[in-house]
């Protein structure tokens, strides 16, 4: 069952998280909390940082689990996905780094190099709470359509649209974009315990369409969401535009 959120804006959208999100660590201070990224998080993780300075909040037992890596990318590399958790998730929200896992992808990754990721979400207990974007082909992480819906955390083959829409972060463009990655699975993510998908303007209309549009099909992975045990979409009334309602 996919419950859906239209709220008038990403602002408003981006608060009501942000608030699910404290409620959730209030409660359970060790909860384990999967971090994506892109710019549709972002709003979400600044209002939550500044509910954790206003109420003091005890941020010291989380974890955070992020969903993908490029491959090709050094760590410090301004838009490797180590270095967009440190700056949108570690750093304003105040954790440890230690309580910050984002998957390694060497230039020489393998299947079975990469296993580890899985059995470390499993070992932290699971996923509590899952934040999600959703790409304009439907893209979730960075499980691209025809990605199997059992799929562990795996190497990844970018499409162009996708390393073209990833382009705007890299100074010299699309030629800089990795082509692989290692991304969380369909199967990894529909092991959370629950799952909240954001998705803001009308470049995500057509994607969210088909995210919904039944019977769900691995060509369309953000229809993920209709096998998952609780989940939430937020959107905004553009992203909402093509709903059958
Ligand atoms: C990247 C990430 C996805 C994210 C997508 C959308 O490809 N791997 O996790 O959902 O971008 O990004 P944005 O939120 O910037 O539209």
């Amino acid at each position: 069952m996919v419950n859906v959120k239209i709220l008038p804006d990403k602002e408003h959208a981006s608060e009501e998280v942000a608030q699910m999100l404290h409620d959730l660590i209030v409660e359970k201070p060790n909860a384990v909390i999967g971090v994506a990224t892109g710019s549709t998080p972002e709003g979400a993780y600044e209002r939550l940082a500044e509910k954790i300075q206003e109420q003091h909040t005890d941020v010291s037992q989380l974890q955070f689990f992020a969903l993908d890596e490029y491959i090709g990318l050094p760590w410090e590399h301004p838009e490797s996905y180590h270095s967009v958790i440190a700056r949108t998730v570690t750093e304003p929200l105040g954790v440890d780094p230690s309580q910050v896992h984002v998957p390694e992808a060497p230039d020489d990754a393998t299947e079975g190099s990469i296993n580890y990721y899985d059995e470390k979400i499993t070992a932290a207990g699971g996923i509590d709470l899952q934040l999600l974007g959703i790409g304009r082909n439907g893209h979730i992480g960075f499980n691209e359509p025809g990605t199997p819906f059992d799929s562990p955390t795996h190497i990844a083959q970018l499409t162009e649209l996708t390393r073209e829409d990833n382009s705007r972060f890299f100074e010299g463009g699309i030629d800089e974009v990795p082509q692989l990655a290692v991304t969380q699975g369909i199967g990894t993510i529909l092991q959370s315990r629950k799952a909240v998908l954001m998705a803001f303007g009308e470049a995500k209309a057509d994607a969210i369409r088909d995210s919904l549009a039944v019977p769900s099909s691995e060509e369309r992975p953000g229809s993920l969401l209709q096998h998952h045990q609780n989940c939430i979409l937020y959107l905004d009334e553009a992203a909402a535009a093509k709903i059958d309602r």
